[in-house]
Formats: structure tokens, C-alpha cells, sequence
């Protein structure tokens, strides 16, 4: 019988890329990608630990399938992996309740799902790989590209910034930097391979520290420095830096380095000191404004978003308010927003003064509603521009639209022809919205 696989995937860019070296790897030993799930043998759910309420859609999801799996036995495999696995109160949840799942695994585990599977079919056991860590990166893993002309690329992997609402150091590990010379080999083969833009993924990409087997030392800037020369590769993204490691060197790599696309995603998390420190975020609300003043020096028309967090145990009502006057003064151009929600195991579960929900809930809209706002005004400010606009492919709503990104990550929509895929086109923005902008090809770029 064909073996046809499907995943499911919740949570962040490093869990999408995770799924498409599962799904890279499962393609690679003759399995089949299966475009629904109600249509695949062996079905697999890459899970999120931080997403609002992504527990709670996982084992709803999964929950569906056990009447298919009772009926069908063997011939259907259920398999659960990702960051909700390095948590132990989520796999006695599993035995206990879900004791039909076949194969389990954890972050660090990622490269062993053939070897499990084949596993299981031989032993007919269940199978359970969950590392708390791992020291060495697995290199060589192959990959099935979600987009043709862009990447995911990994520069390392963990994180050791311990933010007191996150689990994200508990279910990733610590701090590994790949070594420059694999990253580089890698995003050679990806322009082969027809890719033009790259995403460097890591949860704080700027404590990027790789060492060479000759012992030199590269830093993230450094990286910067060494992709731009790479021929063939238009665009260069990363993804997140944290404000305490923002450099000046860095800021100087966006004046140097016209790959480095206009664009930055700088968390602040919450507009007031007092909470910033709680948050163990090691930067003041002063701090971050310095920086973005820095950047917005340095180059004028850089796009900033950020992620939000309201509601974080004994947020007030002004220091609330703080974190509303911090948007008004930066002008994201957009924004990720979270209702602060309790995660097992990290300090502020221990935390007094939560806040209630309504209170929460409350915050939260006032925040969207001026995030949105400014985001409109932002966009707003390019109509009339020509940007250059790296095409993605057929947009959305289908028919002759095509949409792509401008060097500062706005979404256009645009009338396009399908041989504009993957290249660099310049477009007229004629609308904007709150989200995206509308234009009019004006033509390949010079
Ligand atoms: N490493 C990245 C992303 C971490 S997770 C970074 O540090 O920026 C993505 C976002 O989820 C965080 O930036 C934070 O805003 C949010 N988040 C994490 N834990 C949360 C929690 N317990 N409650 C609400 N939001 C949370
Ligand atoms: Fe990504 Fe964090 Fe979710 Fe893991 S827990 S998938 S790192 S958002
Ligand atoms: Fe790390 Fe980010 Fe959390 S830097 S501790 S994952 S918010």
C-alpha cells in the first residue's frame, strides 16, 4: 500500500520549517504528501506550546481522529511531535487519554521520524523519542520548500533568555549556533535551487555566535556581511532579534548591505519598565526608543513590528497605558498582540496578581484598535510609490492577481503575469489597506 503522509502544523516560522525537513525526509524514503489529512495513512501534528489556545485546538483536533484510528488499526498512523512534547504533563496527558497514538517525539528528536516509523511497522510497538536537549546539530537534513523562491533557513537553534512568561527555553533548549560554513553551503544550494530570498530563523538571531572548525568566530553581523556576497540571492530576512543584543554593528549592516531587506521585527513585549523587568527583558522602556531612534537614523524608511503581551501579572492600568504610548511613539507597522496566559513551569505561573480575563480582553482591544490604526496610516504613506517587489506567486483571491513583498515586508497585491514568479518587479501602489497595499506592475526591475 502507498504511504501517504499529511502534517498538521501549529505555531511559528522554526515549527514550519521543522515540518517541511519532516516532510523532506518522508518524501525522500518514497512516502507521499497527502494534500488533505482526511486523505492521508499516517498523520502527523507539529504542535506550538505558545499560540493562543494552541493546546486546546490540538487536542481537539486530534481527539477527531481516534474513531478512524479504531476502525482502521495499523493501516493508519497517528504521529505528534513539536514543543507541547517537552512538556511532561502533556505526555502523561497522552497516555492517558490519547493512548493510541503511535509515535511521539520532541524537538530534538526531529531527524529520527523515519527511523521511528519503520520502527513501528517492524516491532508493531508505539514509539516515544523525547530528548531534554541536544548538544550537536544534526546537518544535512533534506526539505520540501513551502514557497518555491523563498527559505527558511535555521542559524541556530534554543534559546537562553529565560523571559519569566516564556517556554519557549524550556521546550527549545539551549543556545547552539550553526556553523557558518554549513549555513552558507545551504543557502548556495537553496539559489541553485531557484530560491532568491532567504528568512535566517533563530529565536534570538543576533546572540548568533558560529565557530568554524578552524576555531574563528562569526557573529550575526558578520553572517550579514558573507550572505550579501552571495550571487544569485536578492533578499535577505531575519528573524528575532532581541533589543538587549541589537548592535550598533547591526544597524550599520542595513546601511551596507542592500540584500538586507528594510525591514525588522523587534519585539518590546510591554511599554513599561516596571513589567519589562519583571519579564526579565533586560531593557528599559528608554532603552528600546534609543534603539529605534537608532535604526530610524540610520535608515529612514525601516519597517519596525513587534510583539505585544498584555495583561502580564500586576500590569496596571497606567502601566498599561505606557505600553499604548510606546506604539504611538514608535509607529509599528505592525504588531503580533497576546493575551498574557500562564505557562506550566515558567516563573510567572508562580506570579501574584493575575490579571482577570475581562480586564485582559478589554486592554487587548484598546491596543489592537490603535495598532491598526497606525498600521493603516503607515500604509497609507505609500501610495503613490514605486517599490520593488519581490513576486511570490498568484495571490489569494486568484484570477490575475499576484502578490509579492517590498523590501520593507508589505504584502501587495498586484495584476500579474505568472512569469513574474520569483523576480523582482516594480510596482506602482495605488491603495493601501490596514494589512496590505494594492498597486500596478510598472514594469522588471532595472
Ligand atoms: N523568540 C521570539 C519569539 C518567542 S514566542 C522572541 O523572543 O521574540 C513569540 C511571542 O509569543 C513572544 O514574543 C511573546 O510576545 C508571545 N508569548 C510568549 N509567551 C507568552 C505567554 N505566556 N503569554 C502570552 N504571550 C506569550
Ligand atoms: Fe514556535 Fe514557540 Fe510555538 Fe515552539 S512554542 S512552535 S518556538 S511559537
Ligand atoms: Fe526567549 Fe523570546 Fe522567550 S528570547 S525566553 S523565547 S520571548
Amino acid at each position: 500500500m502507498e504511504k501517504s503522509f499529511h502534517i498538521t502544523t501549529f505555531g511559528c516560522q522554526m515549527n514550519e520549517h521543522d515540518s517541511e525537513t519532516l516532510a523532506g525526509m518522508l518524501l525522500e524514503r518514497g512516502y507521499v504528501q497527502a494534500k488533505e489529512r482526511k486523505d492521508a495513512n499516517i498523520v502527523i501534528f507539529n504542535t506550538c506550546s505558545v499560540r493562543e489556545n494552541a493546546d486546546k485546538r490540538f487536542f481537539g483536533t486530534l481527539g477527531q481522529l481516534k474513531k478512524k484510528k479504531m476502525e482502521q488499526g495499523e493501516n493508519f498512523t497517528v504521529c505528534v511531535c513539536g514543543c507541547m512534547m517537552q512538556q511532561q504533563h502533556i505526555i502523561d496527558t497522552l497516555k492517558a487519554k490519547y493512548p493510541w497514538v503511535d509515535v511521539i517525539f520532541g524537538t530534538h528528536n526531529l531527524h529520527q521520524l523515519p527511523e521511528l516509523l519503520d520502527n513501528l511497522y517492524r516491532e508493531k510497538e508505539k514509539q516515544l523519542a523525547i530528548l531534554p536537549d541536544r548538544e550537536e546539530i544534526v546537518e544535512g537534513l533534506p526539505s520540501r520548500r513551502l514557497f518555491q523562491h523563498k527559505a527558511f533557513v535555521n542559524i541556530m537553534y534554543g534559546c537562553n533568555n529565560f523571559c519569566t512568561y516564556c517556554i519557549v527555553p524550556y521546550t527549545r533548549g539551549r543556545e547552539k549556533s550553526r556553523k557558518p560554513e554549513d549555513i552558507l553551503r545551504e543557502i548556495r544550494s537553496l539559489v541553485e535551487d531557484g530560491v532568491r530570498e532567504v528568512m535566517l530563523l533563530g529565536q534570538n538571531v543576533n546572540s548568533y555566535r558560529g565557530q568554524s572548525d578552524d576555531g574563528s568566530v562569526t557573529d550575526f553581523t558578520d553572517l550579514l556581511y558573507q550572505l550579501q556576497e552571495v550571487e544569485g540571492l536578492e533578499r535577505i530576512r531575519f528573524m528575532t532579534s532581541h533589543p538587549k543584543d541589537l548592535s550598533d554593528k547591526l544597524i550599520q549592516a542595513f546601511v551596507d548591505c542592500p540584500k538586507l531587506g528594510k525591514y525588522i521585527h523587534l519585539p518590546v513585549q510591554a511599554g513599561s519598565s516596571r513589567v519589562l523587568k519583571e519579564m526579565n527583558r533586560r531593557y528599559t522602556r528608554e532603552e528600546y526608543l534609543k534603539l529605534v531612534e537608532k535604526l530610524r537614523t540610520a535608515v529612514p524608511d525601516i519597517a519596525i513590528s513587534t510583539d505585544i503581551i498584555v495583561g502580564f501579572p500586576g500590569e496596571t492600568e497606567e502601566e498599561f497605558e505606557e505600553t499604548l504610548t510606546l506604539c504611538e511613539a514608535v509607529r509599528y507597522d505592525s504588531a503580533f498582540t497576546f493575551l498574557y496566559s500562564v505557562r506550566k513551569g515558567t516563573p510567572a505561573e508562580q506570579y501574584e496578581d493575575q490579571i482577570p480575563e475581562d480586564v485582559k480582553h478589554a486592554r487587548f482591544n484598546r491596543l489592537v484598535e490603535v495598532i491598526n490604526r497606525i498600521s493603516a496610516e503607515k500604509n497609507a504613506e505609500y501610495v503613490g510609490r514605486t517599490e520593488t517587489v519581490l513576486v511570490e506567486g498568484p495571490g489569494k483571491t486568484g484570477g490575475k492577481t499576484f502578490s509579492g513583498r517590498t523590501a520593507s515586508f508589505k504584502l501587495v497585491n498586484f495584476r500579474g503575469t505568472p512569469d513574474m514568479t520569483g523576480k523582482l518587479v516594480k510596482v506602482r501602489i495605488t491603495e493601501s489597506n490596514t494589512f496590505s497595499l494594492v498597486g500596478e506592475a510598472a514594469g522588471p526591475e532595472a
